[in-house]
């Protein structure tokens, strides 16, 4: 197992190029499902997490090939159902593959995902959603049984549960229903660009989809859906941890794929702070970092709210503010592994219930930590950048699930960073 070493203290200069978006890329992998004939997804991110999906695709009778960025992906044999525990436990987007399976072949046999380091993750959502199209649904023995024997039938339904929308639970219900008969209606869907890129891709095999990216979709089922190429949407995450790492250094990086349409309430979060990102045109971004933070407090909320996703790397950002920033996490109040971990470099944060209350320091200092999830890795990695001396970020593995070289693209853009083999003893527990 490996850690990652880092040395604080190097301004960023630069420029790097933003992955595809593994969020939009694996609930798209599963829609392959649902095709005759071949699906293309261009500018997929060579990840764990992708590897796993096409490991569960295989099991589930597609052809999946790599070439290059792109992933190919052909349903060869169409009587498999069953999403093992084994892959289940390791990869939560695994769900993904529910909707399509019942839509196509009728029946379902999906372990549950148990929870994780961010938190409960339940999946109630998603069964409402089928069972509102005509499935029938069970959970035994740690596995979701959904049959629709006759198909899907189109209905209206209120997908909202208690922290609003659901990202996965949207996408289930939406690659569900295209293949219903008649008409079905999701109030309260999930706005994310990945479910509409997902939307999109489903559009391009055949689908009928109104209301893209609003709350309300509208989808009129189809008889068939054929094979589609589409280019996979840039990691909004990683574009943003980006900008984050050239503020946070004083550096001057500049970054390409760079949705500004996908990440307004976090560049607009970061100007109140002081940081004035630049638009270069097109999807090209600038940032310089200049003077101390100033305090901001957030709520971290659905689309086209902050996202959770950089909650962990925004406090790490507000560690270093001028005084006392608030941060709410209101979509997995629990998703705060990484305070510790800050404080043991030297942060100043509290957390009350699902808050945390960030009393900025004037710098932090280098020391072993531990990575819990993929994003508390990558602010703990922000953290490293400038800590004085060495920060091991040790079970850096979270971090390779989701970003793609991070590593390498920060090396390129003048950070001293490395990767080593962890000490022994350490036991990784799966996620
Ligand atoms: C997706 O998870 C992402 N994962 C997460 O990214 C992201 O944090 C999350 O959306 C929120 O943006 C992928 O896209 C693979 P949700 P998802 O269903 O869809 C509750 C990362 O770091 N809920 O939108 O599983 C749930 O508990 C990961 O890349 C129910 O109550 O999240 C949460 O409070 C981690 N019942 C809220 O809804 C359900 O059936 C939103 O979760 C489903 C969800």
């Amino acid at each position: 197992m490996e850690m990652m070493v880092i040395h604080g203290g190097r301004p960023l200069h630069g420029t790097v190029r933003v992955s595809g978006s593994k969020n939009a890329a694996l609930p798209m992998m599963a829609a392959a499902l649902l095709a005759e004939g071949k699906t293309r997804l261009k500018n997929v991110p060579d990840l764990m997490d992708i590897r796993t999906m096409a490991k569960l695709l295989r099991l589930l009778g597609a052809e999946v090939t790599r070439d290059g960025a792109d992933l190919e992906i052909e349903v060869e044999d169409d009587r498999l159902v069953e999403a093992p525990y084994d892959i289940m436990r390791t990869m939560r987007a695994g769900i993904c593959v529910l909707g399509p399976l019942v839509a196509r072949r009728k029946a379902a046999r999906v372990s549950m995902p148990g929870g994780c380091a961010i938190g409960s993750r339940p999946v109630d959502l998603h069964l409402k959603g089928m069972a509102a199209l005509g499935a029938k649904v069970a959970v035994e023995h740690g596995y979701i049984h959904c049959r629709a024997p006759r198909g899907l039938t189109g209905c209206e339904m209120y997908l909202g549960g208690p922290f609003g929308s659901t990202v996965l639970g949207t996408a289930n219900v939406m690659m569900a229903a295209v293949l219903g008969r008649g008409k079905t209606t999701i109030e309260c869907a999930a706005c994310e660009p990945e479910v509409q890129a997902l939307a999109q891709l489903l559009v391009a095999m055949g689908a009928r989809i109104a209301g893209i990216g609003t709350p309300r979709l509208e989808v009129t089922g189809v008889k068939r859906l054929h094979g589609a190429t589409v280019e996979t949407i840039p990691d909004r995450i990683e574009a943003a941890t980006l900008l984050m790492a050239g503020a946070l250094t004083r550096g001057t990086v500049t970054i390409e794929n760079f949705r500004w349409d996908h990440l307004m309430a976090v560049v607009h979060k970061l100007q109140e702070m002081g940081v004035k990102p630049k638009r270069n045109g097109g999807d090209v971004i600038k940032v310089t970092g200049g003077r101390r933070f100033k305090t901001v407090d957030v709520s971290t909320m659905p689309f086209p709210g902050f996202p959770t996703d950089l909650q962990a790397q925004l406090i790490t950002l507000l560690s270093l503010a001028d005084g006392i920033s608030v941060v709410t996490e209101k979509i997995f109040p629990d998703r705060f592994m990484h305070v510790a971990e800050l404080n043991r470099l030297g942060a100043d944060i509290r957390k009350e219930n699902n808050t945390a209350i960030v009393n900025g320091v004037r710098k932090l200092s280098g020391a072993p930590v531990m990575a819990s999830d993929l994003r508390a890795s990558a602010a703990l990695v922000l953290a490293g950048l400038v800590a004085e001396g060495a920060t091991e970020v040790r079970r850096i593995y979270h971090l390779d699930r989701g970003y793609e070289n991070l590593d390498g693209k920060l090396r390129k853009l003048g950070a001293r960073i490395s990767r080593r083999e962890q000490p022994p003893g350490e036991i990784p527990k799966d996620e």
